[in-house]
């Protein structure tokens, strides 16, 4: 079994290794990426610190002042490999239809001799002078009727370090899989091929990047990238899109959503799992303190990223967070907006792309009020508050980051792996709007809640390559994430409400957010993070029946008397400005949801224009 590759590169295959399908496919890969040597990762502490040290010798990363941040390390990637590149992209489908309007395509036959059979394909000795990585991997608890296996095979010993942080990885995940086990196969380089004798950079990546799936068969393809969702293919490409499209097919959800357990005094417990786009305080929310006046309720977080989401015997939706570890934006987190993540952050950690403090530790903008009088900035440059005052010039880029192991959170939910998943009682849809979409609504009816989710709007972040602050239409946080065609996606939410509602099961509620309106002088006026706490308390009280509220064009939302004010300073005009609806800016607003639909046309649900009207209808009268 232990044979060399066709150029010659040892296999390496663990003696006890049964599934001889997998390692068919990494003798395939490794000859086709002319791979220099092959190692199989067994997930322990000792690989991992051994690995690190390989990337603290090679450059990509530093090892942190272990008094300060004890096992954390600095990586420090290319200039020009900063964040999912969506430009490039694709959902490579049979047909064109079924990526849909909002997705890349080519034709599978046409990428495959790109990449992989052609005379020039990219991936024909992209790994030369690289070990390449067989990176086994769970999403989801190990074992669990809700999770998948992935292999991911990389030349990239940071995306190695990364996905043993993210996933399940290593041996356990290769013992679920035994001897015929299904697998999702992710291939991945850096394309940054070595002749001999040449030396390597410190981050190595191609100015030509494809990220790249094939739907039908569960594959993942990614050549150029080795920064976060394009190269850790659990993540995005696996636990999104390939699991989106396995979700179509087979009746569940794989959604870009935060999953939290929230706790009242009373000793009750919710679960709630909320979808908002990059970069919208996604991890803030899933570990949020509970303000002043809120003494004895409790938030506890089963995930801040991605759910898949399943109905149980009962007919209830029971969600899983198919990641174990946090690969959160940096930038904007500090003990104000996050304590539990800052708490998080202490001991073995990878930051990327964050600033170096003179005494061997990390810095990025909004950790504190004062920065420190001397940094050297993500790009290696010495950075003082005087220089960026002249400059601009950040000290961690925009879109840095940390990759922390679920583990380290104190507020982990205790139910956080458990294979069963939690029920979900809400579901809760938030964009990034200055204007226009009130602090909170509750939709009357799922396809009402559906509506909200498909047309919602949000403000672009760095946490993707392009212009940020354009408010683009981002369906259910899934824009860049969904794996198939957007219609047919609203399509499958609609036909799983009414499955469950068929069974006489209860269908979560469903609720519309907005953290982020600005007042006349540009400031946000909802003080936001733990005070979120107030809109939850509400939407919970609407799941109890408990809490009042006002119909409105869209939706229900709360009148100032109907959220609990203890502890915050809030005036009845302050709410009004972020609750009320301005009929101009809603006319406004439901063109651009029409021009959403007509996007959208091939196979649009005729529930979603009908709603359209049945508001247009209550906007005019
Ligand atoms: C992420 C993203 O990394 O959404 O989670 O970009
Ligand atoms: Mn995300």
């Amino acid at each position: 079994m232990n044979r060399p590759a066709m150029e010659g590169a040892p296999l390496n295959v663990p003696a006890d290794l049964k599934h001889k399908r997998l390692a068919a496919w990494v003798a395939e890969v490794a000859a086709l990426t002319e791979a220099a040597d092959v190692y199989w990762c067994d997930g322990s502490q000792a690989e991992y610190d051994r690995l690190c040290a390989k990337l603290v010798a090679a450059g990509t990363m530093k090892k942190l002042n272990p008094e300060l941040r004890p096992n954390s390390y600095l990586a420090i990637s290319d200039p020009s490999d900063v964040a999912r590149v969506e430009d490039r992209t694709y959902i490579c489908s049979e047909r064109k239809e079924d990526a849909g309007p909002t997705n890349n395509w080519m034709a599978p036959a046409d990428m495959r001799v790109l990449l992989q059979t052609g005379d020039k394909a990219l991936f024909r000795g992209a790994m030369k002078g690289r070990t390449l990585y067989v990176v086994p991997f769970s999403m989801g608890p190990l074992g669990s009727h809700i999770s998948h296996i992935g292999v991911e095979l990389s030349d990239s010993p940071y995306v190695a370090i990364s996905m043993r942080t993210m996933t399940r990885m290593g041996r356990a995940a290769l013992d679920v899989l035994g001897e015929d086990g299904d697998f999702v196969p992710c291939v991945h380089t850096v394309a940054a091929p070595l002749e001999a004798g040449q030396k390597d950079v410190p981050w190595p990546c191609n100015s030509t990047k494809y990220i790249v799936h094939y739907p039908e068969t569960h594959e993942i393809w990614s050549y150029g990238s080795g920064y976060g969702g394009n190269a850790l293919l659990g993540k995005k490409c696996f636990a999104l899109r390939i699991a989106s499209t396995m979700g179509r097919d087979q009746g569940w959800l794989a959604e870009h959503m935060l999953v939290l357990g929230v706790t009242s005094p009373a000793g009750k417990k919710y679960h709630v799992a909320g979808a908002f786009p990059s970069a919208c305080g996604k991890t803030n929310f899933s570990m949020l303190v509970p303000p002043a006046g809120y003494e004895g309720w409790k938030v506890t977080t089963i995930g801040d990223d991605i759910a898949w989401i399943k109905p149980g015997t009962d007919g209830r939706l029971y969600a899983i967070n198919p990641e174990a570890g946090y690969f959160g934006v940096a930038p904007g987190t500090n003990y104000k907006t996050n304590p539990n993540c800052m708490d998080s952050l202490k001991t073995d950690v990878v930051f990327t792309n964050v600033a170096l403090t003179d005494d061997g530790d990390v810095w990025w903008e909004g950790m504190t009020d004062t920065p420190p009088a001397h940094l050297i900035d993500w790009q290696g440059k010495d950075w003082t508050p005087a220089i960026a005052k002249e400059t601009g010039a950040k000290a961690a880029h925009p879109n840095a980051r940390f990759t922390v192991a679920a583990t380290n959170n104190p507020v982990l939910d205790p139910e956080w792996d458990n294979a069963d998943g939690v029920a979900i009682d809400a579901f809760i849809f938030g964009g990034r709007r200055s204007t226009t979409v009130p602090l909170v609504t509750q939709a009357r009816t799922w396809v009402e809640g559906v509506y909200m989710a498909a047309t919602m709007g949000s403000e672009t972040t760095a946490a993707a390559a392009g212009q940020q602050g354009i408010v683009r239409r981002d369906p259910f946080a899934m824009l860049p994430f969904a794996g198939y065609n957007m219609a047919d996606y609203f399509q499958h939410w609609l036909n799983l409400g009414e499955k469950i509602a068929a069974t006489g099961a209860k269908l979560p509620q469903i609720f519309c957010v907005n953290w982020f309106r600005k007042g006349a002088d540009g400031k946000f006026v909802w003080p936001g993070y733990g005070e979120n706490m107030r809109a939850m308390e509400w939407m919970l009280g609407r799941i109890e029946g408990t809490a009042g509220g006002k119909d409105n064009v869209f939706g229900v939302s709360p009148r100032f008397e109907d959220m609990r004010w203890e502890g915050l300073s809030f005036s009845k005009e302050q709410f009004e400005s972020v609750i009320s609806i301005d009929t101009a800016a809603w006319k406004q607003e439901l063109t651009l949801h029409a021009e959403l639909f007509k996007q959208l046309e091939y196979h649009l649900p005729g529930e979603l224009p009908a709603t359209m009207a049945s508001i247009e209808e209550r906007l005019g009268s």
